[in-house]
């Protein structure tokens, strides 16, 4: 049997259902694997705060185990592996780095300290021979970390996309089946503890674009950072958007997509409308779903829980077991740098179908120099509808373009006379 002594940094909602997995998993752990898993050392912001906070949720954690100093756990030499529950990016990458350079494991969900640390932290896990691992910081319980870091290691991944926001995928799925306005279905998520008091991290994609650049560095062998992707959050959607969409027989989801072709790399966050047949446009409510296509292994779904204490625990302890079980550490092989891997080559210029919303004059030639403003850029309009106008009142005309570069499509927006034609909205189609 084999005693293995987590520190734990924080203990809010993820930490808690970690620290209530392993008790309930204690004796199976022994039994499986021969390791005595045991939380000695938490480090908490001011003691008596968290004991009220853990009574509240009914989470028995000893005072005893409870610290205000991280040292207490990175110069501990009996603890091994240290687990990071704090969320942001400081001071949890910097007691991260502390961790591992006492020698710890590391074991963290947290996709913000990370996408914007990794360099740094694994050369100090490198440097220390131990893991830093991290597979609950995309997609919750999705196993997708391991997937593209060890199975799929050998294959040539060229996409990598889906829905990695939970919190928006909520959102978005209510507005379609209940026809309220963003706002509205904002707020009630707040009052059913689904989305955060302030929402801006997930509602406005930095959730997503972090995890997307984690995502696009393993799947593609070379460092995607956050500033290289495009983000673009659901703020600005409304019923009528998405009810349009449906007419014409698409579903709206906020994607994160990563594609490589030769040497150059897109990765974009942004509302998406799909087909809605499309296996993605069917992932409803809180769920996440990533696609993944490579050269050998084609194309597959991963589909699972991206949030939530408990699946998000799953995924922690599945790190905490190998991390307690590994002779040897996985590292991942591209050079993990602090900047942009330097032969890949980053576009705006991605070939996409767009969905364009404009508010036009309801008078003779309007359309008429509206598809010259897209013809002259060799946007061609794949199919369009048009709502009678009250009298006197501007129309909403609605078309869906044929795949053309992002750039061109901008361009024709941008060549609409503004006094007869104003563009509204522009959400881009995947099929
Ligand atoms: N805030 C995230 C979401 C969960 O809504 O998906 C944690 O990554």
């Amino acid at each position: 049997m084999k005693q293995v002594n987590l520190g734990f940094l924080g203990c809010g909602n993820i930490g808690g259902g970690v620290y209530r997995l392993l008790q309930e998993m204690q004796e199976e752990l022994l039994r499986r694997d021969s390791i005595k898993v045991s939380v000695t050392r938490i480090l908490v912001k001011d003691i008596d705060e968290a004991l009220q906070i853990n009574a509240a949720k009914g989470l028995d954690v000893p005072r005893a185990l409870l610290t205000e100093h991280v040292e207490d756990i990175t110069s501990d030499p009996t603890i091994s592996i240290v687990c990071e529950f704090m969320g942001g990016e400081q001071p949890a990458a910097s007691f991260m780095e502390q961790a591992l350079a006492a020698g710890k494991h590391v074991v963290t969900a947290n996709k913000v300290a990370l996408a914007l640390n990794w360099a740094r932290l694994q050369r100090t896990a490198e440097e220390q021979h131990v893991g830093l691992w991290y597979e609950a910081s995309v997609g919750g319980v999705i196993p997708i970390i391991r997937v593209l870091n060890v199975n799929l290691e050998s294959d040539q991944i060229d996409r990598v996309f889906g829905i990695i926001n939970g919190t928006t995928n909520y959102i978005l799925t209510r507005m379609a089946s209940e026809g309220k306005d963003y706002a509205e279905v904002l707020a009630d998520a707040q009052r059913l503890g689904l989305a955060e008091p302030n929402p801006a991290t997930d509602v406005e994609g930095m959730d997503a674009a972090y995890k997307l650049s984690i995502l696009a560095s393993l799947a593609f062998h070379g460092r995607v950072t956050y500033d290289k992707v495009y983000r673009e959050g659901i703020t600005a959607i409304s019923a009528a958007d998405i009810a349009f969409g449906k007419e014409m027989g698409y579903t709206l989801k906020l994607l994160g997509i990563a594609k490589k072709q030769g040497n150059t790399v897109e990765t974009r966050v942004h509302p998406t409308f799909l087909p809605k047949d499309h296996p993605l446009a069917n992932v409803d409510g809180s769920l996440n779903a990533i696609f993944v296509h490579g050269k050998y292994c084609r194309d597959m779904m991963l589909q699972g829980r991206g949030a939530g204490d408990m699946p998000t625990a799953s995924a922690i302890c599945g790190d905490i077991v190998e991390a307690a079980l590994s002779d040897k550490v996985h590292y991942p092989t591209f050079d993990n740098t602090d900047t942009p891997a330097p032969d890949f080559v980053f576009t705006d210029d991605w070939i996409t179908r767009a969905y364009i919303r404009l508010s036009a004059v309801d008078a003779p030639g309007v359309l008429a120099r509206v598809s010259e403003s897209f013809a002259a850029e060799q946007v061609s309009i794949a199919s369009m509808i048009q709502k009678e106008a009250e009298e006197g009142a501007r129309v909403p005309m609605i078309m869906i373009t044929h795949p053309a570069p992002e750039q061109a499509i901008r361009r024709a927006l941008a060549r609409l006379a503004e006094d007869e034609c104003t563009v509204e909205q522009m959400i881009r189609v995947e099929d």
